[in-house]
């Protein structure tokens, strides 16, 4: 079923996600829900509460990258209960958007190099360590259960350029190509 992405505007996408456990109702389909929703949207990332849950879950699948990078093309995961353990100091830039924000793509720095710890859909922990373009999508939908957004780390001269287009998105004055629940 593809499920509404809440867009900028919405609270849920400003708290701070809480842990779930096993035993939380429908699960899998709620997962099955957001893949279906995410590659309707033409997205490579989505955290739950882009759908509204303010719950520590979030699914990536890079596959769209699989003809210039088939490394990255490989690249699906679904991140339980996900904790960012380490983070390096060297930064680099790259660009970002997110389907909570359509229309609006910016320069984002992020640590080249993380290490997370995360749990599976069986509950099994997992430390991965990732870099580059990896490091950079798990950051963006880590953020998110952070209560972040991609459009806090833009420098402040461009988020300054940015706040009328946000505002505009809050208002609901946004056309995408997938449905969308606005604040
Ligand atoms: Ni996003």
């Amino acid at each position: 079923m593809i499920l509404p992405i809440f867009t900028y505007g919405n609270v849920v996408l400003r708290k701070q996600a809480e842990p779930i456990t096993p035993d939380y109702p429908e699960l899998n389909t709620l997962i099955n829900n957001m893949f279906e929703t995410m590659y309707y949207a033409d997205g490579v990332g989505l955290a739950a509460p882009q759908i509204g849950l303010a719950i520590r879950l979030l699914i990536i699948d890079l596959e769209p990258f699989k003809e210039d990078d088939p490394e990255l093309g490989s690249f699906k995961i679904v991140m339980i209960n996900p904790t960012l353990l380490e983070k390096s100091e060297e930064e680099i830039a790259g660009e970002e958007g997110c389907l909570s924000i359509p229309g609006i793509h910016e320069t984002v720095m992020r640590a080249e190099k993380i290490t997370i710890k995360y749990q599976d859909t069986d509950f099994n922990e997992h430390i991965e360590t990732y870099y580059g373009y990896k490091a950079r999508v798990v950051q963006h939908e880590h953020d998110h259960l952070e209560g972040h957004l991609f459009t806090d780390r833009v420098i402040p001269i461009r988020r300054q350029l940015l706040k009328s287009k946000l505002t505009s998105i809050v208002k609901g004055k946004t056309s995408c190509s997938y449905k969308v629940k606005t604040a």
